[in-house]
């Protein structure tokens, strides 16, 4: 099987190394050519809940690696129409597009490309910090749920999840892959932004009044929110599925605070602002979240100005 794994950023590489385990056909597509050619020279390393190297094939051309079974995408969520007009060569008739984005309108997005039969939503709760180019610092296991949007249990998802059980990612199949979305959605609202402006690991979160206080009231709308839209969260109890997933990946840097330390744009506007703009729709008041919205988005802006 080829898969080829679209996105060499955290999550990227700690899924292509560890799929590397299953002997299959594994590349990177990565739209810099320069970092492509590093990783294929380097390969790939991985530290902390795994430590192991891995060869793997990167390239920045699709051309170069050929019609693909499986791609997964795993770029920022501002960029998913680019990957997806990048990859789409790579799965010309048949071939399966699976996202693990962070945030809420990936799937949208990919069955505009790709048609929906194509794709699958997939959410993926590891704690995965990029230290170098193809080194990756693993902090944190967690669930990864994948499903069609139509809620269908076909030979592809069983497929998937087989070759993530091979690869040693605890997966299952969801009918309600919505659900799933929504509900890694209201983690990310609890956790990105806070580390993003307190600059915290996730587990520091739980160790301040503060945090616990403003987590507690973004956690609260968005699922306030999720209700009135009538979602189906995966867990009964939000709060301490949010506080366990900090426990879980306590020394990981979120991916909100990766991209803030590196003064990259960050997920802000598939994660809280979702929040936001569904809270308005509906008439759900949800100020801290569209303070955290504000205050990342300052941040974002204004790299150049900030004191360090
Ligand atoms: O975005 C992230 O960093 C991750 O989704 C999570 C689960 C919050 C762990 O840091």
């Amino acid at each position: 099987m080829k898969i080829v794994i679209v996105g060499p950023g955290a999550l990227g590489s700690l899924i292509a190394a560890l799929l590397t385990k299953t002997k299959e056909d594994i590349w990177l597509l990565d739209k810099d050519e320069a970092r492509a050619a590093l990783l294929e020279r380097k390969g790939l390393r991985l530290e902390g809940l795994a430590s192991m190297e891995a060869k793997v094939n990167a390239s920045a051309d699709p051309k170069e690696i050929g019609a693909a079974d499986l791609v997964i995408l795993c770029v920022k969520s501002y960029d998913t129409k680019k990957a997806m007009t990048l990859a789409r060569p790579l799965v010309p008739e048949r071939g399966a597009v699976l996202t693990l984005q962070n945030g809420i309108g990936n799937i949208e997005i990919a069955n505009e490309v790709m048609g929906e039969e194509r794709v699958i939503g997939g959410v993926t709760i590891v704690g995965a910090t990029l230290v170098d180019t193809g080194v990756v610092r693993y902090t944190g296991k967690g669930e990864t749920v994948i499903g069609k949007i139509d809620g269908s249990i076909t030979v592809e998802l069983r497929t998937i999840r087989e070759l993530f059980i091979r690869a040693g990612l605890q997966t299952r199949i969801s009918r309600d892959i919505k659900g799933a979305l929504w509900s890694k959605l209201v983690i990310n609202a609890g956790i990105n932004a806070l580390t993003a402006l307190t600059r915290l690991p996730n587990g520091k979160l739980l160790d301040y009044e503060g945090t616990r206080t403003v987590m507690r009231q973004a956690v609260t709308e968005a699922v306030k929110v999720a209700k009135r839209k009538r979602i189906k969260l995966t867990y009964d109890d939000p709060l301490s599925k949010v506080e366990a997933v900090c426990e879980a990946t306590a020394g990981n840097i979120s991916s909100m605070l990766q991209d803030v330390l590196k003064k990259r744009r960050t997920e802000i506007d598939a994660i809280n602002a979702v929040i936001v703009r569904h809270g308005q729709e509906s008439g759900i008041p949800v100020p801290v979240n569209t303070l955290l919205v504000e205050l990342v988005k300052t941040i974002e802006s204004s790299y150049g100005a900030a004191v360090s």
